[in-house]
């Protein structure tokens, strides 16, 4: 890097600093505190409250960080501590969960309601204390409490160690592109009917670009988000899937992009026409303004590998708009895969391969097999028209190795760490109780059983312990790709194909896989995932998609604590929310 442009990126880092300050004012300032490895400590204030907020003409409260839709960006660098205080100044309860965030010793502070700390009520606050320990790339925060996330969200960019640069040409600007999904109704609200109604969840009304569904959308020509270029010049665009129900494709009209991150770690350079990011996935990519001059698009649009399922088919676009382009003009419309296109997915995975060889753990110490997919429960209530609106008259739910995961009342952290009985059982099963063609359906498929079995199961696993987990989806009501995020980790992804996992047959990549924390396991298919267990606490592993997650597809791996204070995980903080 020559040094003018590091002193680029030195000014823009400050000129973000400096941005933010003004913007937050009041609750930002950093302090020249030193924490171990010489990271400095960075403190934000976060206020959940509500805000009104007009969109496709229609008016309505939504629950934001500081009254920003989406909400602050967190700024750091790798090895930074990150010192948040949340205070809930809304009637729901909230949390914030650090998406992607390893969490090293400090799973108190991961978020996840129920999981690692009960939800902080209307009132109250808590204070989030973290270290990116050699963590660095594109992150994001949300809420982890009911469908709050659906505009409690936000980005976490977190820059090299001064003097460190990018394994590319350093790009002239970069921009956090967040995709998302807009409801016109009040999300809680909407939550508690579909799950009392036992169906499908409706459609988001619109998809945003940073919070903007752009022109396609009835009343919305004028909510766009824009990006306005140099032609000549390269972008890097921090993509952030931040969706509650969809995974999304992406894709700029005209313009290639090339991945360069998956999940904050660097990855080869992969160019491609489009990327598929599911809910919880984040992704790098560089754009060179190369074409005429223009207004080009910028296209989010459905991935939907279900069938029979409702969903938003117009794309929320964006400008891509060169300086010099005729403001007026119409965009250049960008090309999207159609929603079902399978072969555009596995086309981005196959291209994502770590920048270095990677140490993956070749001997395994715990094989996992776990299947993930919905399931259809019997109807228990005396109004089925009112709460039996799934499948055959039953009602929708989720599972992993076909357990459907049931919240606790108090945190499961707190309950394993303080040693309280009747929250949770650690007898999750390795492997499914039921062996069946799994990608093909029967038996465990209408109008054979397709009930579930509610708990709230953990799985405990020693520590340092090398893990290999397969995930098999399954077609109980349909095949799916499901995002599946695991806390606490990131793992490599060694593996992934259609069908049935076999043995025999899968070939895994164990030389340059992707180092990821979300995981979209193909429709009708398995991925292999490996990491080692050497992060002690409580940590949750779900579906990213939350109607998925709220109807039990999830599941908690314990990690005990090792030898000596570097792997044991210290006392909770002690503004830990009650319930
Ligand atoms: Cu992005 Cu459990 O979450």
């Amino acid at each position: 890097m020559s040094p003018s442009l590091s002193l680029r990126m030195a000014n823009s880092v400050a000129f973000v600093f400096v941005f933010v300050c003004l913007s937050m004012s009041s609750y930002f300032h950093t302090m020249a505190h030193e924490w171990p490895a010489g990271g400095s400590t960075r403190f934000y204030d976060f206020k959940v409250q509500t805000m009104r907020v007009t969109k496709l003409c229609n008016t309505k409260e939504i629950v934001t960080v500081n009254k920003m839709f989406p909400g602050p960006v967190v700024y750091v660098q790798e090895d930074d501590r990150i010192i948040v205080n949340v205070t809930n100044e809304t009637p729901y309860n909230a949390t914030i969960h650090w998406h992607g965030v390893r969490q090293k010793l400090s799973c108190w502070f991961d978020g996840p309601s129920y999981i690692t700390q009960c939800p902080i009520q209307a009132g109250q606050s808590f204070t989030y204390e973290f270290t990116m320990v050699k963590q660095k790339g594109t992150f994001f925060w949300h809420a982890h409490v009911s469908w709050l996330r659906a505009t409690v969200y936000g980005a976490i960019v977190v820059y090299p160690k001064t003097g460190v640069p990018y394994p590319f040409k350093h790009p002239y600007e970069e921009h956090n592109v967040i995709l998302g999904e807009y409801w016109l109704r009040d999300v809680l609200q909407l939550e508690r009917q579909v799950l009392a109604s036992g169906g499908p969840a409706p459609p988001a009304d619109a998809f945003t670009i940073n919070g903007h569904p752009g022109p396609n959308y009835n009343c919305s020509r004028n909510d766009v988000y824009r990006i306005d270029v140099v032609p000549g010049k390269t972008y890097l665009l921090r993509l952030i899937n931040a969706g509650l129900n969809m995974e999304n494709f992406f894709a700029i009209a005209n313009h290639k992009l090339t991945v360069v991150e998956a999940d904050a770690e660097y990855t080869k350079p992969f160019t491609t026409d489009r990327v598929m990011l599911g809910p919880g996935q984040t992704m790098n990519v560089l754009v060179t303004a190369d074409q005429p001059i223009g207004k080009y698009s910028m296209a989010m649009g459905p991935y939907m590998s279900a069938q029979n399922i409702s969903f938003q088919r117009i794309s929320a676009i964006a400008y891509f708009q060169y300086l010099g382009a005729v403001p007026n003009s119409v965009s250049l419309p960008a090309k999207l895969p159609n929603f079902n296109d399978n072969l555009a997915v596995k086309t981005v995975m196959d291209g994502l391969r770590s920048l270095n060889p990677v140490d993956v753990p070749k001997m395994i110490d715990t094989n996992l097999f776990v299947t993930v997919g919905l399931n259809v429960n019997k109807c228990r209530s005396k109004t089925p028209r009112k709460n039996c609106r799934g499948m055959n008259n039953g009602t929708f739910a989720a599972s992993m190795n076909n357990i459907s995961f049931v919240k606790p009342t108090i945190s499961i952290l707190e309950a394993y760490y303080k040693k309280i009985g009747g929250q949770f059982t650690v007898d999750f099963p390795g492997a499914p109780l039921q062996f069946y063609d799994f990608a093909n359906g029967a038996p465990n498929n209408a109008p054979n059983n397709t009930q579930a079995i509610n708990g709230t199961r953990t799985k405990v696993l020693k520590f340092g312990s090398r893990v290999q987990l397969i995930f098999q989806d399954t077609s109980t009501v349909t095949t799916e790709n499901h995002p599946i995020h695991l806390h606490g980790y990131s793992f490599y992804v060694v593996g992934y194909g259609t069908g049935n996992f076999n043995p025999q047959t899968a070939s895994f990549n164990l030389i340059d896989p992707p180092y990821m924390n979300t995981i979209g396991v193909p429709v009708g298919g398995w991925a292999a995932i490996r990491f080692v267990a050497d992060n002690p606490g409580v940590w949750f592993m779900h579906c990213h998609l939350d109607i998925h997650q709220s109807w039990g597809l999830g599941a908690v791996l314990i990690v005990e604590n090792g030898k000596g204070e570097l792997e044991t995980l210290p006392h909770p903080p002690a503004d830990l929310p009650r319930c």
